[in-house]
Formats: C-alpha cells, sequence, structure tokens
C-alpha cells in the first residue's frame, strides 16, 4: 500500500511517499520532500500567517511533484502535466493530509489541493491530527545495513510533543487509543525559544539559535524560573519564564552589561536548561504514574541535542525500564512523512467531499 502525504499547518510545504505493508506495520519512506519559507520569516523575525500562505500556493504542486518523481511514481520522459491531465494517475491507494491544527489558510492550500487531486486521480483521503502525526514520527522505520527495521516500541508509552505551537503529554496505551495527560497553559515550549530568541535579537526560529549559542554558555550564569515543576499535574507554563527573561535583559541593558556575545550565550544556556529540566520531570513523573514501557518524543523541539541527552541521561540514571525515542531531527520539525505513517498505523479512508480543515483541532476531537 502506497500513501502519498501532505502537509502544510504551519510555514513548511511538504509532500512524501510512504509505502506500508499491513502485515508486518513497517512503514518506508521512499520519499520526503520539505520546502520551508523559514528565511522569509526569518526576516520578519516571525511568522506572518499569509506570506506563509501565499509561499505554499506556490509550491504545493512543485513540492509533490518532486516526491512523485524521487519515488518513481511520476513518468519523467513523457510531458504529462498532473495539474491538467486525467491521463496520469500515480501507483497510489490514498493521500493522506493533515486537516488540523495550524493556521488555517496554510491548512486550506493543503487540504483543498488533496481533495482536488483525490476528485482527479479518484482516491480517497486521509484527515490526519497534525500533534498525532508527531508522535507517529517515531513510527517511520529506518534502513539498517540494507533492511528497512521498525523500532521496538512498547506500550504504553508516553509521548511529549514539544512544537511551535503546542506542548501535550499523552499517553498512548496502544495504536489509536490516546489519552490526553497535560499540556501548556500559556506558551508552548518552542513559541518560548522563539519568543526568547526574539529578545535576543536572534533569528527566527529561536530554537535552534538558542541551542547553537548555548554550547558555548554558562548554564549557571543566570537562574531562570523552572515554570510548573513541582506542580502535581501534568500541565506546562513558559510565558513567565519569557517575562524574567525580559526582566533580565532590560537590567543588563540599563548597567550597559548585555555587551556582547558572552552574555548571550550565558542567558541562551540558562534558558535552555530551564525549559529542559521542566520537560523532562514532567515527562518522567507520567512515565512512572503510568507504568510506561516508552518515552516518545515529537515536534520541532525534540531536535534539541541537549533534549535527548538529558533524557537519556536521566533514564540511565533511574532504575526505570523505559525505552527512549526521539525521531531523527528532520523528522521532528514539521514533515509529510509523519502524516503518511499516521494514515498507515489509522487507515481510514474518506469520501473528500467530507473533509474540510479544522485549525483548532486538539485531543478532545482526535482524527
Ligand atoms: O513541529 P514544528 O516544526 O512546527 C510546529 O508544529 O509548530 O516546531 C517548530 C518549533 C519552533 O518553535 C522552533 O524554534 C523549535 O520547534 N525548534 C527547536 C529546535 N529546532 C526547532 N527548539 C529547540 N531546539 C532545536 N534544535
Ligand atoms: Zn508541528
Amino acid at each position: 500500500m502506497k500513501i502519498l502525504a501532505i502537509e502544510t499547518s504551519c510555514d513548511e510545504t511538504s509532500a512524501a511517499i510512504i509505502e506500508a505493508s499491513p502485515k508486518d506495520k513497517k512503514v518506508k519512506l521512499l520519499s520526503n520532500v520539505v520546502s520551508s519559507s523559514l528565511e522569509l520569516h526569518s526576516k520578519t523575525g516571525g511568522i506572518i500567517p499569509e506570506v506563509a500562505a501565499r509561499e505554499q500556493v506556490k509550491y504545493i504542486i512543485p513540492v509533490i511533484k518532486q516526491a512523485l518523481i524521487e519515488s518513481n511514481l511520476y513518468p519523467q520522459a513523457s510531458n504529462i502535466n498532473f495539474q491538467s491531465s486525467t491521463l496520469y494517475r500515480p501507483d497510489i491507494d490514498a493521500i493522506a493530509v493533515t486537516v488540523g491544527p495550524g493556521l488555517i489558510g496554510s491548512l486550506l492550500v493543503g487540504v483543498e489541493t488533496a481533495k482536488t487531486l483525490a476528485y482527479l486521480w479518484r482516491k480517497p483521503v486521509i484527515p490526519i491530527n497534525h500533534l498525532l502525526g508527531h508522535i507517529y514520527a517515531n513510527f517511520i522505520s529506518v534502513m539498517v545495513n540494507g533492511k528497512w527495521q521498525m523500532a521496538n516500541i512498547l506500550f504504553p508509552a508516553i509521548s511529549l510533543i514539544v512544537s511551535g505551537g503546542h506542548t501535550d503529554l499523552v499517553l498512548m496505551k496502544k495504536h489509536n487509543d490516546f489519552e490526553w495527560l497535560g499540556g501548556t497553559r500559556d506558551d508552548a515550549a518552542g513559541e518560548a525559544f522563539d519568543k526568547i530568541g526574539r529578545l535576543l535579537n536572534l533569528p527566527y526560529p529561536g530554537g535552534p539559535a538558542i541551542e547553537k549559542l548555548s554550547e558555548r554558555g554558562d548554564v549557571n550564569r543566570f537562574t531562570f524560573p523552572r515554570p510548573m515543576f513541582g506542580s502535581k499535574d501534568f500541565d506546562f507554563s513558559f510565558s513567565g519564564l519569557k517575562a524574567a527573561v525580559w526582566r533580565e535583559v532590560n537590567k543588563l541593558n540599563k548597567v550597559r552589561f548585555l555587551t556582547g556575545p558572552r552574555v548571550t550565550a550565558d542567558i541562551c544556556a540558562s534558558v535552555q536548561k530551564s525549559i529542559i529540566e521542566v520537560l523532562v520531570k514532567k515527562t518522567l513523573k507520567a512515565t512512572k504514574q503510568y507504568k510506561a514501557k516508552s518515552i516518545l518524543l515529537g515536534g520541532g523541539v525534540a531536535a534539541n541535542n541537549k533534549l535527548r541527552k538529558q533524557f537519556e541521561f536521566k533514564i540511565k540514571n533511574s532504575k526505570l525500564k523505559i525505552q527512549f525515542f526521539a525521531p531523527a531531527k528532520n523528522l521532528c520539525t514539521d514533515n509529510a512523512a509523519m502524516i503518511g505513517a499516521y494514515a498507515a498505523f489509522n487507515y481510514k479512508p474518506q469520501d473528500p467531499k467530507t473533509i474540510t480543515a479544522n485549525p483548532e483541532l486538539y485531543f478532545d476531537n482526535l482524527i
């Protein structure tokens, strides 16, 4: 079974082809093309939704075409143009598309393109929740010594989704059986990285920039708050941390002390440490409480090396028998491969006419 997956929920335009066999449940990645308008947003210090959607309108067809070419599903020799011809129908079984959550203009580009191609090619559409897609990036098989291998993920699993828009802890009892445990009450972890990056005049997105500068920073120079560190629930809050950094930067500016890269690097390292400590502590608490056998990371912040290392370190030093999984870094940030992976494990094709974009989609109305 082959699935064309499409992801356009934020600023990325991505298409992937995955091949899944219902028998061994392996999800093989045949192609995964990601085009990002990050450079444009870098200049404006954040995403302007209208700009993102306009870029996506431009790139969606070339990106899908490229994904088909890279998986040998597009006849390169002929001049068939799949936008205007019904002659070309790729050898796929379904089209999976992110329907939410996300920016409405961006989601519409992917959803309406998926529906149009489905109508033209007479294929069903599988609507996908972007957040569950992030979890399923962990279920994409990897090539080891010329063979596809799936990670041996044992249930129950605790999943930490840490992206630009979300910070959620989810209990996964088995495939397609999720329970939301808690989430951020204000800013998401990625959003905190981005907003603090902006305070420090770093390029957007703040996460990778702060990670890079942290390498030469002193984690003990500043002590920033660890929001909701000891709270009994599984909720998070990061806006207080942002406010604390803002106060510190103002203070340093007043005494003309914030003179250069050294101080900025120290702030970055201290901020990164605060965020990581809260994420790791709450995730391990959930793991113990629900006797989980695996931890699954997902979302852009999961690409952070220090976060991954800290999880490995804490698990190793605990007496817990937990396996830790994090997707390859290019599968942490937004991509269509993860959307295809979830579709393979949750194969519920629908009539394209019944599918609409839903920016508010969350865990209470799971797809
Ligand atoms: O999952 P994602 O690509 O998009 C959303 O669904 O939001 O996540 C993007 C977020 C941004 O906030 C970005 O700053 C953060 O992920 N991010 C990182 C790193 N790479 C991306 N945060 C910390 N360290 C990183 N290396
Ligand atoms: Zn995402």
